[in-house]
């Protein structure tokens, strides 16, 4: 796309609200704009793209199987399987673990709908646990008051960069013989106690989403695993169900592949592409400089932050290394006598400072909400925070004025609506 058609593009073609850009086109002149891309790229991508595009395979080659590697070697894993985003990487995982209909999962409601969506493609039951106040986090705690005899798994999430208390939650899945998927699609690189995101649980899954801390080109998955007998399973689910023919007299007889279930269950063609895995090498050679970058940004708001009342900055846990995917301020409406509604629309159309909320508890939606969920499952997601957070723009290209400019902007926001 040309630069002119670049800057026509509003980003107004959608898909249920999900767009390529937050831009609203309301007239409202943004100084810390919320971007749709969360990393940076430079030469190192543009050459390892146009190298791979120039080799005899373009998918299933030399670069995923060396950027598979490479993940696992960052995480400290045995195994790691590109996959054509997170979505698809839990799917795989949903369907190796064996979850299917009557399967209870327990899962937090504070992430994106891809967490509960795996579930429920497999007929499985998420079954809600709430949140940490401080962390935002799934809580060991409630987890264990959702154990049933049906309880097959448990599926958390890293909310934001911070990895989740992991020690207790395995402590409950040892206990009960339960399945651990950790949803790290916010997390690369983060770690807990020096482990690394997506070492602790059975499987882990990252995303390489266009907004993720490390991206390739816009869409992409992966799996780690320490777990030796879920390479074949993840293999076959990730590729169609194929399978080498046993006792080929010749290559082509009686053809190039067979094709068999995984315990009944039939996978997808979920993989990732060369050049995405090109790219994706060039970026774990900088994840150590974008995370350094997150963590610096997000501890400079959190200073600029201090100090105003009403308004409550990140928690960082002593135990984690936070990465930042998001930065989540929460406002405390009875002390500020304003709503997060009201402080949001201020610091929108006064300060220019663009705010979006990352996570409505999962529930919420119509399609559970169908299925008889009731809308106060989770009190500390729902009201302590769905009701008082939002983030604003968080990625490693942000600009020592667009820093200062979110802190003011926040800042002033806080004395024009006290009440
Ligand atoms: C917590 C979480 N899980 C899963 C996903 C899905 O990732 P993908 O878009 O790569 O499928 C996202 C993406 O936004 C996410 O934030």
């Amino acid at each position: 796309m040309s630069v002119e058609d670049q800057e026509k593009f509003t980003g107004s073609d959608t898909e249920g609200g999900i767009t390529s850009s937050y831009a609203m086109d309301d007239g409202v002149v943004l100084k810390v704009p919320y971007a749709f891309f969360g990393s940076i790229y430079d030469d190192d991508e543009k050459c390892a793209a146009w190298e791979a595009m120039q080799q005899d395979t373009l998918t299933m080659g030399p670069q995923v199987a060396a950027f598979q590697t490479e993940f696992a070697t960052m995480c400290g894993v045995k195994h790691a399987f590109a996959a054509s985003n997170c979505t698809t990487a839990m799917h795989i995982c949903t369907q190796a673990f064996g979850i299917g209909p009557g399967d209870e999962v327990i899962v937090t409601p504070n992430t994106f709908i891809a967490t509960s969506l795996v579930i429920l493609k497999e007929g499985g039951i998420p079954v809600y646990a709430d949140i940490d106040p401080k962390t935002f986090n799934i809580d060991p705690a409630e987890i264990a008051k959702k154990v049933t005899a049906k309880t097959k798994a448990i599926y958390v999430v890293h909310y934001g960069g911070q990895m989740c208390d992991m020690d207790p939650i395995m402590a409950i899945a040892k206990k009960h013989n339960l399945l651990v998927l950790e949803d790290c699609a916010h997390t690369p690189g983060a770690e807990y106690k020096g482990r690394k995101a997506g070492s602790i649980g059975d499987v882990g899954c990252f995303s390489f989403h266009s907004l993720k801390n490390m991206t390739t080109c816009g869409e992409g998955g992966m799996i780690t695993t320490n777990r030796d007998d879920l390479v074949d399973p993840i293999e076959k689910l990730r590729c169609m169900n194929l399978d080498h023919w046993k006792n080929q007299t010749d290559y082509w007889i009686p053809s190039h592949f067979d094709v068999v279930d995984v315990n009944g269950k039939w996978g997808n063609n979920y993989r990732m592409n060369e050049i995405q895995a090109a790219v994706g090498r060039a970026q774990l050679r900088k994840l150590n400089m974008l995370s350094e970058k997150r963590r610096e940004i997000g501890r400079r708001i959190s200073a600029g932050l201090q100090g105003i009342k009403g308004v409550t900055p990140v928690y960082e846990d002593p135990n984690c290394y936070h990465v930042y995917h998001l930065y989540t301020v929460c406002i405390e409406e009875e002390e500020l006598g304003a709503s997060r509604d009201d402080f949001m629309r201020v610091l929108y159309k006064e300060e220019g400072v663009q705010g979006i909320l990352h996570y409505q508890p999962t529930y919420h939606f119509s399609g559970l909400k169908k299925m008889g969920y009731a809308q106060d499952i989770c009190p500390i997601a729902e009201k302590f925070f769905y009701r008082r957070e939002f983030n604003i723009a968080m990625h490693p290209r942000l600009t020592d004025q667009e820093i200062a400019d979110a802190i003011a902007g926040i800042r002033n926001t806080a004395e024009k609506v006290r009440k």
